[in-house]
């Protein structure tokens, strides 16, 4: 599985299928725990994540670790981190359609070889990959969707749309409703579900 992931991440170093092949400082391909069942697919990188190569390392990183850390879940030894994007957008803009599409292969290949058996979907752009028009994150985060409801193959995952960290960052209330409110639930439902997996 190493190997198969390895092999991977030396097509994504070598990549210039689309334009930000040519203003990456480097590709963001994640090194943990490919044998995870639960993965959590991101957006892009970011600065930091640019700068380093690996997945959430900046302030919403940091908020992610905390949130998984709250029920007991972390990247170390829980859940595989990747991104629907391999390179960084100039300026953190949102992924281009051709962009989206160029990648997509490399993504594809993350979910068949660890087929994982829950998918997070962190944000309107995974959410959009994976289920298509599915609907706003607002009002289908913390649902399960079947494997079925998606538009690519997910060898058989149930997918859960969550709200985005940034997001979380930008809405500080943790007011009953709000957006931080509503993701403690989620990942409280999320912990449930993994547990029964290992049940
Ligand atoms: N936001 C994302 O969607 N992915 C990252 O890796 C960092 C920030
Ligand atoms: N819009 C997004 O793209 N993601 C969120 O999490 C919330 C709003």
């Amino acid at each position: 599985m190493y190997e198969e992931l390895n092999e991977i991440r030396e097509k994504c170093l070598n990549c210039q299928k689309c334009p930000l092949g040519q203003t990456r400082t480097n590709i963001v391909f994640p090194d943990g725990i490919p044998n995870s069942k639960l993965m959590l697919i991101g957006e892009a990188p970011g600065f930091y994540e640019d700068q380093q190569g690996k997945p959430f390392v900046g302030k919403a990183g940091q908020l992610l670790d905390r949130i998984f850390a709250s029920v007991g879940l972390s990247r170390e030894k829980d859940v595989y981190i990747c991104n629907t994007l391999k390179c960084r957008p100039p300026e953190n803009r949102n992924p281009l359609p051709d962009e989206k599409e160029a990648c997509w292969e490399y993504l594809k290949a993350q979910i068949e070889i660890i087929k994982p058996r829950l998918i997070l979907l962190c944000g309107n752009v995974a959410v959009q990959s994976i289920l298509g028009n599915a609907g706003g994150i607002t009002r289908i985060r913390g649902k399960w969707f079947s494997p079925e409801a998606a538009v690519v193959d997910v060898y058989g995952a149930k997918m859960m749309p969550i709200f985005h960290p940034s997001y979380l960052l930008r809405n500080d209330s943790r007011e009953k409703g709000s957006p931080k409110w509503l993701m403690w639930q989620d990942i409280q439902e999320i912990k449930r579900e993994y547990d029964k997996l290992s049940a």
